[in-house]
């Protein structure tokens, strides 16, 4: 008996070492990331950023994707609460129901952050986003510039997403003048759900094969609409320019813009919203004072805490000097053969 006793003494030791060791390593904070979305889109990426950026810090984080499912993405919630994150950061799979997340967190004790989408009616503590209003302007005034007088397409992302509706309600008041006075036509407009480059392929394609007219431009509000629409305008053979925009400077969009077969995106630095999201997640966890709140948003129910970043219009002309002086991307992912 006595050999078995000791033997256990020594576990319990071993256990109860090996977990204080553990969380001094990760300063004791650990963090939920909840994010929309996986293939297909940037939340992995922002995974990356988030993880390593955590790492540095030497806090553990917990990640799950809701492959565009609320339902899932609420449940996700729960178990993490229930493992005993002390902070919540969550891009909201949908904006409007993500509110039942806040309320569950809080029951917890635990704050949320919303990470680039904005979570409505609801008790939300902080918000980290970039300006939506400017990143719709920043595509239609391109757009404008060039082609002051034509035919304009718009698709935008899903309007279960604040983001997607401050995008739209930008570039229909920044428009409206050219509109009004009749040098800009708007041949067709819609939300794309999931913002889904397939459901805007096949928007894409039906405006070709239906409306008969020469598109000038097509404003797509994310990169992956943008790919979509692009198949389509190949496929259809056109053979004039069409200005086409996008934002998150994904790589293949990077590459078309490179090449001309796309016109400009809209760059969000993942690194700084990552970064800033972490930090606001330790102070919270650690019930320090908040720094950096540089605005508030109305979600419906409160006026939020909000730090707001600025997004950057990329063309072929600042590809080096935005995005791989940034490191998002290296030289060779740009301009290599592959
Ligand atoms: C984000 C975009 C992203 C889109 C689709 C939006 O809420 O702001 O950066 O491309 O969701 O995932």
């Amino acid at each position: 008996m006595r050999p078995r006793f000791i033997q256990i003494i020594f576990i319990v030791f071993l256990v109860g070492f090996l977990t204080s060791s553990c969380s001094q390593m990760t300063g004791g904070v650990k963090v939920g990331f909840l994010i929309p979305a996986s293939v297909g889109y940037r939340w992995p990426i922002d995974q990356q950023y988030v993880e390593k950026i955590a790492a540095d810090r030497k806090i553990e984080v917990i990640t799950r994707s809701a492959e565009n499912d609320e339902n899932l993405q609420l449940k996700q919630a729960e178990e993490l609460l229930k493992m005993g994150v002390d902070v919540l950061i969550v891009v909201a799979a949908n904006a409007n129901t993500a509110a039942a997340i806040v309320r569950e967190a809080h029951d917890y004790n635990v704050p949320v952050i919303a990470y680039d989408r904005l979570i409505k009616n609801a008790d939300l503590d902080y918000l980290v986003t970039f300006e939506g209003a400017e990143i719709g302007n920043l595509m239609v005034n391109y757009a404008l510039k060039v082609k002051p007088e034509g035919n304009y397409v718009l698709l935008w992302g899903d309007a279960g997403d604040v983001n997607a509706l401050m995008i739209k309600e930008a570039q229909e008041a920044t428009l409206k003048p050219s509109i009004d006075n009749g040098r800009i036509k708007i041949v067709y407009k819609s939300f794309t759900e999931d913002w889904s480059s397939d459901n805007a392929y096949h928007t894409m394609k039906n405006i070709l094969d239906f409306s008969g007219e020469k598109i000038d431009a097509v404003i797509t509000s994310y990169d992956g609409l943008a790919m979509g629409a692009r198949k389509a305008i190949d496929e259809a053979g056109l053979d004039y320019d069409v200005i086409l925009t996008g934002q998150d400077a994904e790589i293949a969009a990077v590459r078309a813009i490179n090449q001309g077969k796309m016109s400009m995106t809209v760059y969000k630095s993942i690194n700084t919203i990552a970064a800033a999201s972490v930090d606001l997640a330790i102070k919270l966890a650690k019930n320090q004072k908040v720094t950096g709140v540089t605005a508030t948003i109305d979600n419906g129910r409160k006026e939020v805490p909000t730090m707001m970043l600025k997004p950057v219009a990329v063309t072929k002309d600042n590809i080096r000097e935005v995005l791989i002086a940034d490191k998002f991307f290296t030289e060779e992912q740009v301009y290599g053969s592959n």
